[in-house]
């Protein structure tokens, strides 16, 4: 859509599989921006979007793309893609959004944030969940101190499939998770070790959970599965006054904040005198705007290329990540064993 308020972005969108066509809608419809060009190697997705988005070009070339006048791309490709064709945008000097995670590993993420920043583009992961409403809210509960010192998050995403075939589940699921505690805490995890097991695809890790230890004593706790007979995508956050719960899933609480605790007795020198006295308060159910947090990202990341401004989920923050996963990932081959990272 054009607007006369802002300037026009002309983007082009590599991937029309299950994902791209997400962000092929969004960027045809935001404000500022002139979805161009689409490319995938597969004509019956190009003749899919074609038939949705009649004025749009489409293409088989990725290098067409690259070569036409669009200003930013958004890469919507499977994950072992997204450096090479990162960087062919980048030293084609576009601006840059990559689907999560980043890359398959930190050495090629480093290379993008260096030669974004040689090329003065912007770098931009779809780190879709930093730009949740829910997601924003829970950070704001934590950060006016409203919970209390927290203690401990639990992040469940499991469902029957989507089944990859490139990658396990940790790098497919939980990348959405450890960017939201990443973006929720403020912190770095700088112990890391995971659990998982290949039931249906040999070698590829179906079910998996990962514990992050951040500083200050804490601990986060993500299930990840492509096999389990129900959808759930919850975070629950402890904290030492109030508890928070997340739920993607629920199309009208998606946040619940629970008034409940436990206070120790200041001092005790008998187990009889040691009594915990438990809190059961108030269950509040704030009002969260449904704006699509597809819509704000890549708004977002419009208005950083017209700014100039970092983005929130920048190459960075995409690199951070793509650590996380890596050393999740040897802890899996290492039978679960803790792995340091270097803050
Ligand atoms: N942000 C989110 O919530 C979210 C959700 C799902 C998937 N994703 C990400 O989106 C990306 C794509 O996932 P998907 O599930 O849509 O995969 P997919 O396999 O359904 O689609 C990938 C598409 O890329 C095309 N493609 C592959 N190589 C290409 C090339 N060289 N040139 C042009 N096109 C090429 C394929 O033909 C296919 O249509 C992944 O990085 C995934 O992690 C993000």
């Amino acid at each position: 859509m054009i607007d006369k308020g802002v300037r026009t972005v002309r983007v082009g969108v590599v991937g029309c599989g299950y994902w791209g066509p997400k962000l092929i809608r969004n960027f045809h419809s935001i404000p500022g921006s002139e979805l161009s060009m689409v490319a995938d190697l597969r004509q019956d997705r190009l003749d899919h979007i074609k038939g949705l988005y009649p004025s749009v070009e489409t293409t088989t070339s990725y290098e067409a793309l690259l070569d036409s006048s669009v200003e930013a791309v958004a890469i919507a490709t499977p994950v072992s893609r997204h450096f090479e064709m990162a960087r062919q945008a980048l030293l084609a000097n576009k601006h840059v959004l990559v689907e999560k995670p980043l890359t398959q590993n930190t050495e090629y993420a480093n290379a993008l944030i260096d030669l974004a920043r040689e090329r003065k583009r912007i770098l931009m992961v779809g780190h879709t969940f930093e730009y949740n409403p829910a997601v924003e809210y829970l950070k704001s509960l934590i950060e006016s101190g409203e919970l209390g010192r927290v203690y401990y998050v639990n992040a469940t995403r499991v469902n029957l499939g989507i089944f990859q075939k490139d990658i396990n589940v940790i790098w497919d699921l939980a990348p959405h998770d450890v960017s939201i505690l990443l973006y929720l805490l403020g912190l770095k995890p700088d112990q890391i070790s995971a659990r998982g097991s290949a039931y249906v695809q040999p070698g590829i890790e179906d079910v998996a959970y990962v514990t992050l230890n951040f500083p200050n004593g804490i601990m986060a706790d993500v299930r990840v599965s492509w096999l389990d007979p129900c959808k759930i995508r919850r975070i629950t956050v402890v904290g030492s006054k109030k508890m928070v719960v997340y739920d993607d899933v629920d199309p009208n609480e998606k946040i619940r904040i629970y008034d409940k605790g436990v206070d120790a007795p200041p001092y005790s020198d008998t187990m009889e005198q040691f009594r915990l006295s438990y809190r059961y308060g108030d269950i509040t159910t704030p009002a969260i705007s449904n704006a699509e947090p597809l819509a704000i990202e890549t708004s977002h990341f419009l208005e950083c290329i017209r700014s100039g401004k970092t983005p929130r989920s920048d190459g960075a923050v995409g690199r951070d990540v793509v650590r996380i996963l890596e050393a999740a990932q040897r802890s899996l081959r290492n039978g679960g064993s803790s792995e340091h990272l270097a803050n």
